[in-house]
């Protein structure tokens, strides 16, 4: 959930770590600190709660310096965001310091066995637990090491950790069950960090860790084991974006940023993977999985929140194109539910970090009931991305911007070419129905930037209901996932109460919330749905609702239902949630960013969530 970087070097390792960490930040946001050797061996650090800028204007940097070093920003998990429970973590004679990403299930135990022993506790953490732990080991043994991987045999949960121990003070030892941790392998130096993010500044080359794994690192050497003391070798491997990705380049956050950027990222998610001579779509990461993909009896897509809702337009693609059964399911409620899997249906995970806990946890349980397991992921080399039986990146690029836009587009890209590809193969999209949608694959982009070069008509309309208290948001078939998009969008970033309904459900209990406060946003495309649309729009009019209408450029009729119309072009079904999202996330980023609400980190939440 946090971000965790850490330095052993040559240089002084502070800024370094600072650097990590305003990178990270996206991850989660209650408070950072940083824990550093200094050339008398002695552990200093400071840490607060608050945004990372902040806590660089409360220390003083001599007091910090030296070239070995650990950090982290936090996503609480347990106990208050505050100074005292901000990481690093040390044992109670401050002999080690630990950051950590992840919980420790069985904390509370741990914790009675340490006191017995004599050890004391200061933060209301798990994680402080850990670092006692490590310490009462290591008085047995007076080997950081054996200490480290013996404590680990006693923990149950989840962690990514980096730990510094003042008697050993020429390495860090770091440790991966369940949250990413990688190397960055530079000139005499490596940068340890749970994402690429902060490494990309300093070196390409990295090394992922696996689960069950740990590292020594030293200023000029490191050795990959397992847990249980197993040698790894593993290889290095490239990182694949640029530093410019991850950057704001001139835009006001990077949300608006990603929305903007969708041209291109939709480009680079089908780019190489569909003939549009032909419409035939090749996924070279599903070959080894294609014989179960064409004969699967059922396609189970699961993933949280936006992801979530991929999934929810993944299910109509495939039902409506291919005609095979889909479902679709929360993956915190799939892998407690005892789901009926068997080994010819395939398990679909969506994720744009690929490493969010449920999804994994989903991810792992289709594995043990024999389905076959394909990921749509972002992140390269994250972990749902190596476990899966096969997968398809989407490409979108870095996605910074804890409200996720570009990856939502381009997983709905992505379940269109597997969709495409499967229709080809079972011969429910005849030739020339596969040209005629891969033409509009092809105009897509230039679509979507006719939209984003509007933006400016969504500002009027946003300073206009900043002050709602509440939106609803519906839209029909394939666009209902859509306004449970929107929806969702807009609670996160403006804090204003939304929801998302089917058009038609709203009869069935919304319509009592409906008066001349309420805004109403309709996704209202000409499609099979539009007449049926128009009524509930009519419906909603006669109740004095305020109406927004996302709608096609040449629908003239819908000016005379809505108060406000957002155009879009139009496109085929497939492809229309991608376009009519756009406006969406405009409209919820134009309101949040009225209200002076922080777009880029929202309060409470975090861009990837590690715990259950
Ligand atoms: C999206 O705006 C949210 N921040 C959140 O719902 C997110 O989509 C969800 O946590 C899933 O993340 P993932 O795609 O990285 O697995
Ligand atoms: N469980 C730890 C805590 O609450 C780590 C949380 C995190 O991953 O940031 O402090």
């Amino acid at each position: 959930m946090c971000g965790i970087v850490g330095y052993i070097g040559r240089r002084n390792s502070l800024s370094i770590l600072m650097e990590g960490l305003k990178r990270l930040e996206y991850r989660g946001y209650d408070s950072a600190g940083v824990a550093v050797i200094n050339d008398s061996k002695d552990i200093n650090f400071f840490k607060k709660a608050g945004k990372v800028k902040e806590i660089e204007e409360h220390f003083d940097p001599d007091a910090l310096s030296g070239t070995t070093g650990i950090g982290h920003t936090r996503w609480a998990t347990h106990g208050a965001p505050n100074d005292t429970n901000a990481h690093p973590h040390f044992d109670m004679g401050k002999n080690i310091a630990i950051v950590h990403n992840g919980i420790i299930e069985n904390y509370k135990s741990l914790k009675r066995k340490l006191e017995s022993a004599g050890f004391s506790f200061s933060t209301e953490t798990d994680t402080e637990v850990l670092a006692n732990l490590i310490e009462f080991h290591f008085r047995n043994t007076n080997d950081f090491e054996k200490a480290v991987r013996i404590a680990l045999t006693d923990v149950e949960g989840t962690y990514g950790i980096a730990i510094l121990n003042k008697k050993e003070p020429d390495k860090i030892i770091i440790a991966r069950m369940g949250s990413p941790l990688m190397l960055g392998l530079g000139k005499d130096e490596t940068i340890i960090s749970s994402d690429a993010a902060a490494i990309i500044n300093h070196t390409k080359n990295v090394i992922y860790l696996e689960d069950g794994e740990m590292a020594v690192i030293k200023r000029d050497s490191f050795q990959i084991k397992t847990i249980s003391d197993e040698d790894i070798f593993r290889e290095v491997q490239k990182i694949e974006f640029d530093l410019t990705e991850i950057e704001k380049s001139g835009f006001e956050h990077f949300m608006l940023k990603e929305i903007c950027e969708q041209p291109d990222s939709i480009q680079n998610t089908y780019r190489g993977r569909i003939n549009f001579e032909t419409g035939v779509v090749k996924l070279g990461g599903l070959e080894n999985v294609s014989d179960k993909l064409f004969n699967a009896k059922r396609i189970i897509i699961t993933g949280c929140g936006t992801a979530w809702h991929a999934g929810l337009v993944g299910e109509y693609m495939l039902e409506h194109y291919c005609r095979i059964p889909a479902e679709v399911e929360y993956a915190s409620e799939f892998r407690y539910r005892n789901p009926i899997i068997n080994r010819d249906d395939v398990v679909i995970l969506i994720s744009q970090s690929g490493e969010t806990a449920d999804t994994r946890a989903a991810m792992k349980e289709a594995q043990r009931l024999g389905a076959t397991t394909i990921g749509i992921v972002n992140v390269v080399g994250s972990t749902i991305a190596r476990e899966v039986d096969a997968g398809t990146y989407i490409h979108a690029g870095p996605e910074i911007g804890v409200a996720s836009t570009k990856a939502f587009t381009s997983q709905l890209m992505s379940l269109a070419l597997i969709t495409l590809m499967i229709a080809n193969n079972k011969g429910t999209l005849s030739e020339k129905q596969l040209i005629e949608i891969a033409s509009e694959v092809k105009v897509l982009p230039e679509k979507m930037k006719h939209i984003i070069d509007k933006r400016n008509d969504y500002k009027f309309i946003a300073e206009e209901f900043k002050d709602a208290k509440n939106f609803l948001y519906l839209g029909r078939g394939f666009n209902f996932p859509v306004a449970l998009e929107g929806a969702l969008k807009l609670k996160e970033i403006s804090y204003i109460h939304a929801e998302g309904y089917p058009a038609a459900e709203m009869k069935h209990g919304p319509i009592a919330l409906i008066d001349e406060n309420m805004p109403v946003v309709f996704i209202a495309p000409k499609d099979s749905t539009y007449d049926k649309i128009i009524s509930n729009i009519e419906e909603i009019k006669a109740r004095k609702g305020k109406i927004i209408t996302i709608a096609n450029e040449d629908d003239m009729e819908i000016s005379n239902y809505s108060d406000y119309v957002l155009r879009v072009p139009a496109s085929v079904p497939l492809f229309a949630p991608i376009l009519n999202s756009i406006p969406l996330q405009f409209l919820s980023y134009y309101i949040a960013a009225a209200r002076n609400c922080n777009v880029d980190q929202p309060r409470n939440l975090a861009k990837s969530v590690t715990v259950e």
